[in-house]
């Protein structure tokens, strides 16, 4: 049920994003943007409707970031926001990449997946870069989290 987004499911990623962006769960995100990082898109899709979505972003030599998670309302619950995080942790570790970060207001979800809270400032500048279109830029009340995968 999991697999690599195709071109094809852009919108459809970009109507589950904006459903939640709306109440500042997730970062909205143009079209152009989501055409843009397709390649870092997973979806998970059932009877052919994408009902969930995550992107895995490297950031640095030793980082990337899970953002643009989201899973369907109808379809919360049943363990595919896990899955969705888990593909990411294995294509991270596939790349030699050490920790995996989220920021987010799902605490209990992102511990659940071994995830700990962390001092945003133990993030590198780089990322803020996307902060800054949001709209509660630069008072950020997202917890920071991160997982160690490898040694
Ligand atoms: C957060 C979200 C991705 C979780 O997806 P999901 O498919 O419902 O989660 P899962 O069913 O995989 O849950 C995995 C575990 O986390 C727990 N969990 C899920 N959401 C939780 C929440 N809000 N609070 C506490 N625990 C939660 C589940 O009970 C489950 O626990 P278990 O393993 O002991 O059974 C989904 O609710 C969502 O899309 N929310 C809106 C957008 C959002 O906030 N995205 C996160 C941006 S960082």
């Amino acid at each position: 049920m999991i697999r690599k987004a195709r071109i094809a499911d852009a919108r459809a990623i970009h109507q589950l994003l904006v459903s939640y962006a709306r109440d500042g769960l997730v970062l909205p995100r143009s079209l152009s943007d989501i055409y843009e990082e397709i390649r870092n898109f997973y979806v998970w899709e059932e009877e052919e409707t994408v009902v969930g979505t995550v992107c895995l972003q490297v950031c640095w030599e030793d980082l990337a970031e899970v953002r643009s998670l989201a899973v369907a309302a109808e379809t919360e619950g049943r363990g595919i926001g896990r899955q969705l995080v888990e593909v990411c942790l294995d294509e991270a570790k596939d790349l030699g990449i050490k920790r995996v970060f989220a920021l987010t207001y799902k605490v209990a979800f992102f511990a659940k997946i071994g995830f700990v809270e962390i001092e945003k400032s133990q993030l590198p500048h780089k990322i803020w870069g996307d902060c800054m279109k949001c709209a509660k830029f630069p008072e950020c009340d997202e917890t920071a989290m991160s997982l160690d995968i490898l040694p």
